[in-house]
């Protein structure tokens, strides 16, 4: 019987381990391709400067970023190198101030304030924050309230003073935007209720 030869086996093994191994190699791929900044799913730190917005897909039957024309943040058009360099210094503020210990990230964190993921189309900036801040557009209603989340509250719950520079903030919020054009696959579900902006 082939079953009794060890070189069935060990060319068993050998092939189902070359096989697994390509399979993997395979998957590391294509997950770094739809994960990177400029991949499939993420946009390029770029995007910062253009408007994001966010459309029910038929098709697939959810909602999707949609990234529009140019829409400048802070009134300045970031190169490559700056908008990485302002995202990175959003992402020191967001780790060095623990929001994950309140809120989530693309469902990762703690429960007790909303997730972060789509914050940039949360149609509550233009409904309630830019009037209550009396500032003129989205990103500096944003920066505003998060300076001054407690003047600013409009919850039962209350976001505590993280003692965020104007500089923090401003980054925080280029942060919030280029997550916001990140494909999640229609995540989280609540936002479903956002308006293309
Ligand atoms: C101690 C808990 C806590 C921490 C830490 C915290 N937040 Fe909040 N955050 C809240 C609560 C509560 C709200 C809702 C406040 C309100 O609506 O008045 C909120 C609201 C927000 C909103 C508005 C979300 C929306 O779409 O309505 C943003 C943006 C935000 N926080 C960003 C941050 C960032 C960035 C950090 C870290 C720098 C942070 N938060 C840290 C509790 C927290």
């Amino acid at each position: 019987m082939f079953t009794h030869d060890p070189k069935f086996w060990r060319a068993g093994a050998i092939s189902s381990i070359t096989v697994m191994v390509a399979v993997l190699i395979f998957l590391t791929v294509d997950s770094l391709d739809a994960m990177q900044a400029g991949g499939r799913n993420v946009p390029p730190y770029t995007v910062i400067n253009q408007q994001i917005g966010y459309r029910y897909d038929d098709d697939r039957g959810g909602w999707v970023p949609t990234i529009g024309a140019t829409e400048l943040l802070f009134g300045k058009k970031y190169s490559a190198d700056e908008a990485e360099a302002l995202l990175h210094q959003g992402k020191l503020v967001i780790q060095s101030r623990a929001c994950m210990d309140c809120h989530t990230f693309f469902g990762n964190g703690a429960y007790f304030a909303p997730d972060l993921t789509k914050a940039w189309l949360d149609p509550a900036w233009h409904n309630v924050w830019i009037p209550f801040t009396q500032k003129p557009d989205r990103a500096k209603a944003m920066v505003a309230f998060l300076m001054h989340p407690e003047k600013y509250a409009t919850w039962n719950r209350k976001m505590p003073d993280l003692n965020l520079s104007e500089d923090e903030a401003r980054a925080t919020v280029a942060y919030l935007k280029w997550l916001s054009s990140i494909d999640t696959n229609g995540f989280p579900n609540a936002f479903g209720h956002a308006t293309p902006q």
